[in-house]
């Protein structure tokens, strides 16, 4: 450590840069936050008493103050923009267009990147030093944001390595869209206005006039392109971005070079897909000529560049008019809002309803009946209202549960602590038919679908579990759309549900936070009925995925007496209330081994992709940790389950390498 002032603070701001680039650009972190806040404070107090060794790079400069106005400011070299296809005939046209002018015998290779939805700015290094970071603008000039493009710790104030006289830089500024959740979360509570979009939230932060704002949002940059420079030249887009990483510069790691327009088809279409698996939202992704001598020869034409297209899809969030909120109530008894809305394209699909969580959420998100809202596709199938759009709002009233159920009439309760309203009335009609539907499900009952459920329930014939296994053919006969052989086929299928697992029917029974994984590990540590009914709450929470709430969840439930009849007249009826060999954990080649399993699998239910796992030894388990050996990912997988992984390293497998664990490759 040297105990000149000019020289500690150098190695300082060294340290710091070399730290902050390895946990924002490279993600790999090479300093416990507390050991950065020492030395940041260290050199901060060597600044505050020498000022005249503040410099440009000092990672001290990111924290920013206030401006009044943005200057404007021209580029060096104009920033254009993308001409947009949406098909694959529509690229197919382009590349004839880039051949034809280019000569038919010439080989083209093109690069595929992200299209990264957030906004574009100009990073102007002189000698590897940032000297100023601008907004597009209208792309001749743009608004110097520079104290806010230095709260960007992904953005270098030094560049690495020989830098060149004059660099400009170019890249999409964003926030992760975790980062946007949690800022409109944040913002719900305050009179501010939340942000449709992470685009546009990011659009907000960079134009702060006070940057300590920007500062405390948790921007990023993905760095694509250059503009003018001087001393440097490259020859591929490709190149160009592997001396921008080498430089220091966070680019994308999906960038990919391809050669033949097929294969950029095919990946445009793969991305349209897997779009949901990124942290960060693209609404399409780019394509670029990756030779820059045939760049220059393609030109630009009205500022588009000839040698690129945007390969563009619908966007996932939309304004559309909320009509009405409906409750449901759940098996549980848990009441459900839900939302209608005029009808609306989000990401592709037509979007009419949403789920809304419970009182408390909607009113402090401020949405009514009327308002116009914004609508989201995230991660989740189903669409979220992020909140109301604009701040004119239409609605007149505040949303309230109703005091009474919707379905027989019982006084609603809200135990203390609870966000959930719910329905206390173990007979409501709404969690009996909602539970016997599930149950359908649950036991494998082909040939009783939700709509025979709800004939049989509104005759009065089903209303309750042991009700169906006291079904006969002569009463099914009865019903419309069963005739002798599929009334028969029907009560086969019942009887045969009688023999499903354990597991299984710990999950149809609709006890409170149990869903299947729960279940099984429940049905796999105590083997049978009566021991879980015996159990304490400390006991239940040792079991694998249990804390206190829900063991105690549990507990209540079996102590219940009339939990405890159904449990007894369904064992009277032949149901199985012991663990089978299948539930017994297994030793075999993935013994050690954890799994977490999201999204739709092609080959096998999740249940299936479960049984096998476990017959080889592995665990399954619902959530990830650091002790999860991989997240075997199916199609629209859960977005947080995605994130935890990436952010814990956890290897995401795919349904091709789940195959191969399974030896099935
Ligand atoms: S290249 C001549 N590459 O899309 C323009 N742009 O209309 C060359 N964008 O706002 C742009 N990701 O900021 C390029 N990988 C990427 C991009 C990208 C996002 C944005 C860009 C601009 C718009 C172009």
């Amino acid at each position: 450590m040297s105990s000149d002032p000019k020289a500690r603070a150098a190695e300082l701001r060294e340290l710091l840069s070399r730290a902050l680039a390895a946990y924002h650009v490279e993600d790999a972190p090479i300093m416990e936050d507390a050991v950065y806040d020492a030395l940041f404070d260290e050199l901060v107090a060597i600044e505050a008493e020498h000022p005249e060794l503040v410099a440009a790079d000092s990672p001290t400069r990111r924290v920013g103050g206030l401006s009044d106005k943005f200057q404007k400011v021209q580029h060096l070299e104009p920033m254009g923009s993308l001409e947009k296809v949406t098909t694959e005939e529509g690229l197919r046209k382009w590349d004839d267009d880039v051949r034809k002018r280019l000569g038919t015998d010439e080989q083209v290779a093109y690069v595929l990147e992200p299209k990264i939805d957030g906004l574009a700015v100009n990073l102007t290094y002189e000698d590897g030093i940032l000297v100023r970071g601008s907004t597009r603008g209208d792309g001749v000039q743009g608004e110097d944001v520079s104290p806010n493009i230095r709260t960007i710790k992904a953005i270098p104030l030094r560049m690495n390595g020989e830098p060149p006289a004059v660099i400009e830089v170019r890249g999409e500024v964003y926030l992760p869209v975790s980062g946007f959740r949690e800022l409109n979360e944040r913002l719900a509570g305050t009179s501010q206005k939340l942000a449709p979009n992470p685009r546009n939230a990011a659009a907000g932060s960079l134009r702060q006039k006070n940057s300590a704002i920007t500062a405390d949002r948790p921007l990023s940059i993905w760095v694509y392109g250059a503009g003018h420079r001087e001393g440097v030249e490259f020859e591929t887009q490709f190149g160009m971005l592997d001396w921008l990483r080498e430089h220091g510069f966070r680019t994308n790691p999906y960038a990919q070079r391809l050669e033949s327009i097929e294969e950029v088809a095919a990946a445009c279409v793969e991305w349209e897909k897997r779009r949901l698996e990124l942290d960060y939202e693209i609404d399409g992704v780019v394509v670029k000529v990756d030779s820059l001598d045939q760049q220059r020869r393609l030109g630009v034409l009205h500022s588009r560049p000839r040698w690129a297209r945007a390969y563009k899809w619908a966007p996932m969030t939309a304004v559309t008019r909320l009509l009405e909120i409906r409750i449901r109530v759940g098996r549980t008894g848990a009441l459900n809002p839900w939302a209608i809305m005029e009808p609306v394209q989000v990401g592709g699909v037509t979007v009419t309803r949403a789920t809304l969580h419970n009182e408390e959420d909607i009113n402090r998100k401020g949405i009514r009946a009327g308002d116009d809202v914004i609508v989201q596709r995230a991660g989740d199938v189903i669409p979220q209202i992020v909140g109301p759009a604009g701040p004119h709002r239409r609605g007149t009233k505040e949303f309230r549960m109703p005091t009474h159920c919707p379905l027989c009439g019982t006084e609603i309760v809200k135990p203390e602590g609870e966000a959930t309203h719910r329905c206390p009335n173990r007979a409501c009609p709404s969690r009996g038919l909602e539970t016997l539907i599930n149950w359908t499900g649950v036991a494998d009952i082909d040939g009783v679908g939700e709509q025979t459920i709800r004939i049989l329930w509104e005759k009065g014939l089903v209303r309750s579990l042991p009700d169906l296994y006291r079904l006969t053919k002569e009463q099914l006969v009865e019903l419309e759309g069963f005739a002798e052989i599929s009334a028969t086929a029907a009560i086969a299928s019942i009887e045969r549900s009688k023999d499903v697992a354990f597991s299984r029917v710990l999950l149809g029974l609709n006890i409170p936070s149990i869903g299947w994984v729960l279940a099984r590990n429940l049905a796999s540590h105590f083997g049978t009925v009566d021991r879980l009914i015996a159990a304490t709450p400390e006991e239940v929470a040792e079991v694998e995925g249990f804390g206190a709430d829900r063991a105690e969840d549990v507990v209540e439930w079996f102590a219940d007496e009339q939990n405890c009849a159904l449990v007894e007249e369904l064992r009277g009826l032949g149901l199985r209330f012991e663990s089978g060999e299948e539930e017994r954990p297994a030793e075999g080649p993935l013994t050690g081994n954890t799994y977490v399993i999201t999204g739709t699998l092609e080959r096998f239910s999740r249940e299936e992709a479960t049984a096998r796992l476990e017959a080889l030894g592995a665990k399954v388990t619902g959530s990830v940790s650091a002790k999860t050996t991989g997240l075997v990912a199916g199609e629209e997988p859960g977005a947080s389950k995605l994130t935890k992984a990436q952010r814990s390293e956890v290897p995401i497998l795919g349904e091709a390498d789940l195959l191969n664990l399974l030896g099935e490759s």
